[in-house]
């Protein structure tokens, strides 16, 4: 099993985003039962709410479940993820200064893997409302993402 956790800020924006996203991608390359999927937040600001509207009515429109819940970025994660794909550098270095000196789990930005686009990162739609653009990002990052994983562990 190949364990995956994406985090942002509040876990209802971006975060939700790209796991509903991957796990789509996932479930349509008959992955789902080699790659465990979940997100989580840096902050605990939202802790046990559903995602931002805004994430799940560009989800639905493109056809893609979500039912999860905010969580914050837990202690155990770092022994469970083999990948932690952060949303912003800011998120990034919290996960890294969190992160145990004996965690394995490979820390990166998710658009790091992306291709053929300039941006490092997801913006934060909470403000500006642009969830459509928050989509394309987190779907190219998660596409290359998903090439990676499967280069890695053979699958
Ligand atoms: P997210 O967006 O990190 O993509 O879930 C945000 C959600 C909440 C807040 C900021 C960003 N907030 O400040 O409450």
């Amino acid at each position: 099993m190949v364990n995956v956790l994406f985090v942002c800020l509040g876990n209802i924006c971006r975060s939700p985003m790209a796991e509903g996203v991957f796990r789509q991608i996932v479930k349509d390359a008959g992955l789902e039962k080699q790659i465990h999927i979940d997100s989580a937040g840096t902050s605990s600001y939202h802790i046990g709410e559903s995602a931002h509207r805004g994430t799940l009515q560009t989800l639905k429109k493109h056809q893609i479940p979500y039912d999860g819940r905010a969580r914050q970025l837990a202690k155990e994660d770092f022994a469970k993820y083999d990948y932690i794909l952060a949303m912003d550098r800011s998120n990034f270095s919290t996960i890294r200064a969190r992160m145990p000196e004996n965690s394995a789990a490979k820390v990166a930005l998710l658009l790091d893997y992306a291709e053929g686009i300039a941006e490092k990162e997801v913006p934060d739609p909470y403000y500006d409302g642009r969830f459509e653009e928050v989509y394309q990002l987190v779907s190219n990052g998660a596409r290359n993402l998903l090439a990676a994983i499967r280069e890695e562990h053979g699958l």
